[in-house]
C-alpha cells in the first residue's frame, strides 16, 4: 500500500512540477510574504513616507490611488507610469492624461529610503500598490495585505495612454476597457468608487455643463443644483488650469458617499453617472451606496485583482524608478 502511494507520486511529482512551472513563466505569483526575508521593514518605510508626505501635501493620496490605476492599466502593474521621458521617447508620465497624476516624487522618495535599507530588492511597481494600500486606509477606507513580487518594466510610451478610459465613456465602453484587463463589471463599479478621493479639472467635465447637446445645454442626468454649482467653478472654459470640483462630497474621506452621489444625479464624470442609468451597473450603486461594509469588502477584492494586472517576471527591480537599469 505504502509502496504504491509512493510510486503513485513518483509518477505524479514530475508533472505537477511541470505545471507549476508552466504556469509561473506565463504570470508571476505575488506573495503577501514576498519581502518578510529581504526587506521586513520595507512597509513601514512605505507607509511612514506616504504618511509625511500627505500631512504636507492633502492632495497626495489622491494622487497615489490614481496612480495605481494608471500603472496598471498601462503594461501592467510594472511602474512604467514613473519612467521619465528621454530625449528618443516620451513617457506616460509626459501623456495627456497626467494632469492630475503628480506626486511621483513620494514613491522616488520612499525608494530612495528602501535603496539604503535593503539595496536593490523592492521594485518600484510593489511600492505604488503598498502606497495605493496605504492612502486608502488612512483616508478611513479598509486595510488589507498587498500581494508582492511584482517586477519593473522596461517600457513607456505616452502614446499608450490613449488607452485609459475618458470620463465621456459610456457603460459598455467601461465594461470593454476593465474586460481588456480581465476585470468584471462588479469590479469595474467597484474601483470607480476611488473616485471617493480627489478632485478633477474643469477638462474632465466642462462638455456637460455648457452646449452639452442640441437640445440641451446642460447634461440632463446632472443634477441642477449641481450643475449650477459646476458652472460658477469652472466660469469660462479652459481659461484657470487649476479650477475644478471635487469628486464626491467627501473629497478626503474613503467612504461610500461616491456611490450616494451618483443616485442624486451628482456624478461628475459621464463615465461615473452613467453608472445609475444602465441596469447592469445600477443595482451595484444601490447596494454600495446602502451597505458602505460591503463596498470596502469588494474594494479590497477588486484592488488585488486590479493589482494582478499584466504582472510577469520579465522585468527587473530599478534602482531609481525614474529610469531603466
Ligand atoms: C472607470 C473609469 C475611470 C475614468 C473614466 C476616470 C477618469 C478620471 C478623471 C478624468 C479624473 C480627473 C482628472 C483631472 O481632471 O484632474 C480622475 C481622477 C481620479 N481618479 Fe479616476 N477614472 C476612472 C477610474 C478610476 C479608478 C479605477 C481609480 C482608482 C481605483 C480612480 C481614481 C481616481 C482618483 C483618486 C482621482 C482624483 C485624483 C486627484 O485628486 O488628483 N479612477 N479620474
Ligand atoms: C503632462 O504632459 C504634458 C504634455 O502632454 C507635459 O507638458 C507636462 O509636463 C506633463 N506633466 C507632468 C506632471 O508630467
Ligand atoms: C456607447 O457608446 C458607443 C460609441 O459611441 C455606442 O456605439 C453605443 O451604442 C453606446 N452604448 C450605450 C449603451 O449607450
Ligand atoms: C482659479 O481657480 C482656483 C481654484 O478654484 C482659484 O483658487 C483661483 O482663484 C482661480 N484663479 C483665477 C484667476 O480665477
Amino acid at each position: 500500500m505504502a509502496l504504491l502511494q509512493h510510486s503513485k507520486w513518483t509518477f505524479l511529482f514530475p508533472i505537477i512540477f511541470l505545471i507549476v512551472t508552466l504556469s509561473s513563466m506565463s504570470q508571476a505569483e505575488l506573495d503577501a510574504h514576498y519581502y518578510d526575508k529581504t526587506c521586513p521593514q520595507a512597509e513601514k518605510i512605505i507607509s511612514d513616507t506616504v504618511a509625511s508626505a500627505s500631512k504636507f501635501d492633502p492632495k497626495v493620496p489622491a494622487r497615489i490611488l490614481r496612480m495605481f490605476f494608471h500603472d496598471c492599466f498601462i503594461r501592467g502593474c510594472d511602474a512604467s507610469i514613473l519612467l521619465d521621458s528621454t530625449p528618443t521617447n516620451q513617457a506616460e508620465k509626459d501623456g495627456p492624461p497626467n494632469l492630475s497624476v503628480h506626486s511621483f516624487y513620494v514613491i522616488d522618495e520612499a525608494k530612495a529610503k528602501l535603496e539604503k535599507a535593503c539595496p536593490h530588492t523592492v521594485s518600484c511597481a510593489d511600492i505604488i500598490a503598498i502606497a495605493a494600500r496605504d492612502v486608502v486606509s488612512s483616508s478611513g477606507g479598509p486595510h488589507w495585505n498587498v500581494l508582492k513580487g511584482r517586477k519593473d518594466g522596461r517600457v513607456s510610451k505616452a502614446s499608450e495612454t490613449a488607452n485609459l478610459p475618458a470620463p465621456t465613456l459610456n457603460v459598455s465602453q467601461l465594461i470593454q476597457s476593465f474586460a481588456k484587463r480581465g476585470l468584471g463589471v462588479k469590479d469595474m463599479v467597484t474601483l470607480s468608487g476611488g473616485h471617493t478621493l480627489g478632485f478633477s479639472h474643469c477638462s474632465s467635465f466642462q462638455s456637460r455643463i455648457r452646449g452639452f447637446s442640441v437640445l440641451h445645454n446642460i447634461d440632463p442626468s446632472l443634477n441642477t443644483e449641481f450643475a449650477l454649482d459646476l458652472r460658477n467653478k469652472c466660469p469660462k472654459p479652459n481659461t484657470n488650469f487649476s479650477a475644478g470640483h471635487f469628486l464626491d462630497s467627501t473629497a478626503s474621506v474613503f467612504d461610500n458617499d461616491y456611490y450616494k452621489q451618483l443616485l442624486v444625479g451628482k456624478g461628475l464624470f459621464s463615465s461615473d453617472q452613467s453608472l445609475v442609468g444602465d441596469q447592469r451597473t445600477r443595482w451595484i450603486v444601490e447596494v454600495f451606496a446602502k451597505d458602505q461594509g460591503l463596498f470596502f469588502k469588494e474594494f479590497v477584492a477588486s484592488m488585488l485583482k486590479l493589482g494582478n494586472v499584466g504582472v510577469s517576471q520579465n522585468g527587473e527591480v530599478r534602482l531609481n524608478c525614474k529610469v531603466v537599469n
